[in-house]
């Protein structure tokens, strides 16, 4: 798929989102060396490609990311769910990764960039506005200098 995709509109226009052993919806992707054998083939493979990006959503097995690295020709995104703002750029800083990608945080704040680089306080996210329909919780906190 990933090579019809880029085949299509180009692998630098396209780039991949894996999320290792992600439980999400009951998912069992197996124990920790099924899971890594999986991913590192799939990377593996994926990498000859020369995708824009890997995109990895990281529950923590480090080892696995690393080995990603060394193989991955382009930039790798990291996220780890559920990181404080402190922890943002720890994957960069330790060379696991070349981008954090902002979801939540970029949600709740408009202008994150600015308060970032500023240490400017964070609006929080309401998770109830979530998944829910409709625009409200996706386009409407505020920015900083509206309030
Ligand atoms: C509203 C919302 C929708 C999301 N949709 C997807 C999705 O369709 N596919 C996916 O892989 N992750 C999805 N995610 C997960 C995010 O990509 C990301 O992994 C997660 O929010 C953790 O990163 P964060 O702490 O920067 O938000 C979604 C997250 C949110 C908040």
């Amino acid at each position: 798929m990933a090579r019809a995709v880029a085949d299509e509109i180009g692998a630098d226009r396209t780039g991949i989102r894996i999320s290792p052993a992600f439980p999400l919806g009951g998912l069992d992707e197996g124990d920790t060396a099924a899971v890594r054998a999986q991913y590192r083939y799939l990377v593996g493979e994926l990498a000859k490609l020369n995708l824009v990006y890997l995109h990895v959503h990281h529950l923590g097995d480090d080892e696995l990311l690393a080995s990603f690295r060394e193989v991955w020709p382009t930039a790798v995104l990291v996220v780890r769910y559920g990181r404080e703002r402190e922890g943002i750029a720890a994957d960069i800083d330790s060379g696991l990764a070349d981008i954090a990608p902002l979801g939540r945080f970029a949600l709740a704040n408009p202008d994150i960039v600015e308060r970032l680089r500023t240490d400017a306080p964070l609006n929080d996210l309401d998770p109830s506005t979530l998944y829910v329909g409709g625009a409200h919780g996706y386009v409407d906190y505020p920015t900083l200098a509206s309030v």
